[in-house]
């Protein structure tokens, strides 16, 4: 029989932004690394745990009924310390001195560079679940959280629509995603927004004031007054959407007000989508240690588990060509 003290030992730590999922990922993670005959810990503050050795025990009673949390259970942070050859040393004298065989790491791009930055530092295994609500992780279609992002902010929109109907008011309705689109994308199509202002739509040029106010005044000609949405990215204009709608409104017939959704996008349960993908990868983690799988983040890819090394790794996908047309195929112009 396996003794306890014989018993492998997995980390697991949450980075960066937290993203809808996450515990449903360190659920299955702790769930499935039981069946292996693994223990496991949980490093606090993202790398920061790994630091201050701040640390706590990852039991299957620690972990039941979490998969319906947002948040994280293990807390999350941004680490700037994070980058110095001394941090790595450190992390790893950590990792050690606990006995990890292998640390999973769960977060965006962020936090994979973190992953790539100790795994020169320290010889254990090191794998990657990709959460984060942006969804711009290359190496996986979807990240864990992206799908609870999106119906709350379209939860959020189809509020904002109401209330835009009953004033026939414009709207400019800004989402998080940093420098990507992807939640712009998937919440404007889902929400009928007229107008949805992405960068990967502005990849030529910027996008251009005179032009936006323009497709608002023809709407107007065409419809008569009427309530107008334009869904666009956090990062896509300078001064953001108070500035955008401040802007529009000195250029067209009545008001346009700025609503920014913020934080919101981050919180709540996850949906289903983002469970079962968490519980996926999770699952498929624990298998990869098993098989010595090492400086890989996983993800699925057209239904199908990927390994992508943490070097091949961008911040910078592409969002689906297939929403990108569904867009422009709707768009009245
Ligand atoms: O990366 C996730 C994310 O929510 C981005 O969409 C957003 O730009 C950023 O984090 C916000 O970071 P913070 O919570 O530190 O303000």
């Amino acid at each position: 029989m396996t003794t306890h003290a014989s018993r492998a030992k997995i980390a697991i730590l949450t980075s960066g932004g937290d993203a809808p999922g996450m515990n449903a990922a360190i659920r299955a993670l702790v769930l499935a690394a039981r069946k292996k005959d693994m223990t496991a810990i949980g490093f606090r503050h993202g790398f920061n745990g790994l630091l201050d050795n701040d640390f706590c025990t990852l039991s299957d009673e620690r972990v039941r009924h979490i998969i319906h949390w947002g948040g994280t259970i293990l807390k999350s942070a941004r680490c700037a310390a994070f980058v110095s050859q001394e941090s790595a040393c450190s992390a790893a004298a950590c990792l050690n001195q606990h006995g990890v065989k292998a640390l999973v790491i769960i977060g965006g791009d962020g936090s994979m560079a973190g992953a790539a930055h100790l795994g020169l530092h320290w010889q254990g295994q090191i794998l990657g679940l990709p959460g984060t609500i942006d969804n711009d992780l290359s190496g996986t279609d979807d990240c864990i959280g992206f799908h609870t992002a999106t119906d709350t902010a379209l939860d959020a929109i189809d509020k904002i629509r109401d209330t835009a109907d009953a004033f026939e008011r414009i709207f400019v309705v800004e989402v998080m995603g940093r420098r990507a689109g992807h939640l712009a994308l998937s919440s404007g199509i889902a929400s009928g927004a007229e107008q949805i202002l992405c960068p990967e739509m502005f990849t030529q040029r910027a996008p251009d004031i005179d032009a936006i106010s323009a497709h608002i005044r023809r709407a107007q000609r065409r419809r008569g007054k009427a309530s107008y949405i334009i869904v666009m990215t956090e990062s896509i204009w300078p001064g953001g959407s108070t500035d955008l709608a401040a802007k529009v409104t000195e250029r067209i017939d009545g008001e346009c007000r700025p609503c920014v959704l913020g934080h919101i996008q981050r919180g709540g349960s996850p949906v289903s989508l983002d469970r079962i993908l968490a519980t996926r990868l999770g699952t498929a983690c624990i298998d990869a240690v098993l098989t010595g799988n090492n400086g890989v983040m996983l993800g699925l890819v057209r239904g199908a588990l990927t390994y992508s090394p943490f070097a091949a790794l961008r911040d910078n996908k592409a969002p689906d060509e297939a929403l990108l047309s569904m867009q422009m195929a709707v768009f009245d112009d």
